[in-house]
């Protein structure tokens, strides 16, 4: 049994530890420490009763554990990556998630139930695929994407890094969707998507560029 600890005790890590519970009750192997979080103190009244909130994230200065970083957002993801290079970092894959051949994926990989990935998908370092969604045959995905509940790829589609993509939306065969790109809630991509842009809609339109408002 692995000792491992969640990062971020919010809803998507709450979850995260259920994914690791699902995988113990098939195939024991993870040891659950605890969730880090630097929102919340340990003990802390309101924080979730599934584990211990052990501290914040400097917790892991002085614990060579492995952990997984359980936050949706990409950029955070990779900050709290970026700043533990050195520790072991472990996949949570709900059993009822499934995986095709011939796919790749770094690490960090969470697949929550009812995920799927179909044939020949590459998938970067601590890419997250939440309920429900679908990602088919020859997808490149990217570091730190998030993909949210009920979303589906079809074919050949490219997510360049920490993508975010909303819940229920959707990209039909071959687009590409540059780097640190937010597709909203229900969006469907049928045009490639530049870096950093918001896109809404069906069909997908930019609703606004983070470079008109910082
Ligand atoms: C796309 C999103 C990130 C935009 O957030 P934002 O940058 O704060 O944008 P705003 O709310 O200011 O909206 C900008 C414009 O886009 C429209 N818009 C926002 N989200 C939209 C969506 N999902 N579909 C269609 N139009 C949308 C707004 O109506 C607004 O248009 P208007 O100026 O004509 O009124 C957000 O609305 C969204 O869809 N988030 C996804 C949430 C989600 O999937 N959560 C899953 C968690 S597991």
């Amino acid at each position: 049994m692995k000792p491992l600890v969640i990062v971020g005790a919010g809803g998507h890590g709450r979850e995260a530890h259920d994914i690791a519970v699902a995988v113990n009750e098939v195939n024991p192997s993870f040891e659950l420490v605890g969730f880090l979080d630097d929102a919340l103190s340990p003990g802390d009244p309101a924080a979730p009763h599934t584990a211990t909130i052990l501290g914040g994230i400097d917790w892991l200065e002085s614990h060579a554990v492995a952990f997984v970083p359980a936050v949706g957002s990409p950029e955070l993801r990779r900050l709290i990556v970026q700043r533990f290079p050195h520790h072991e970092v472990a996949d949570l894959i709900h059993p009822t998630a499934t995986i095709g051949s011939h796919v790749s994926h770094g690490p960090g990989l969470i697949m929550a139930a009812g995920s799927r990935v179909t044939h020949a998908v590459t998938l970067g370092q601590h890419v997250h695929i939440n309920v429900n969604s679908t990602i088919s045959h020859d997808c490149r995905v990217g570091d730190f994407v998030t993909i949210t509940p009920g979303v589906h790829l079809s074919g050949s589609v490219t997510l360049h890094d920490e993508v975010w993509m909303g819940i229920g939306s959707s990209a039909i065969q071959g687009v590409t969707v540059g780097a640190r790109s937010v597709v909203g809630a229900g969006a469907a991509i049928i045009h490639d998507v530049p870096p950093d842009t918001t896109t809404v809609g069906v069909p997908g339109r930019p609703a606004h560029h983070r470079e008109d408002t910082e």
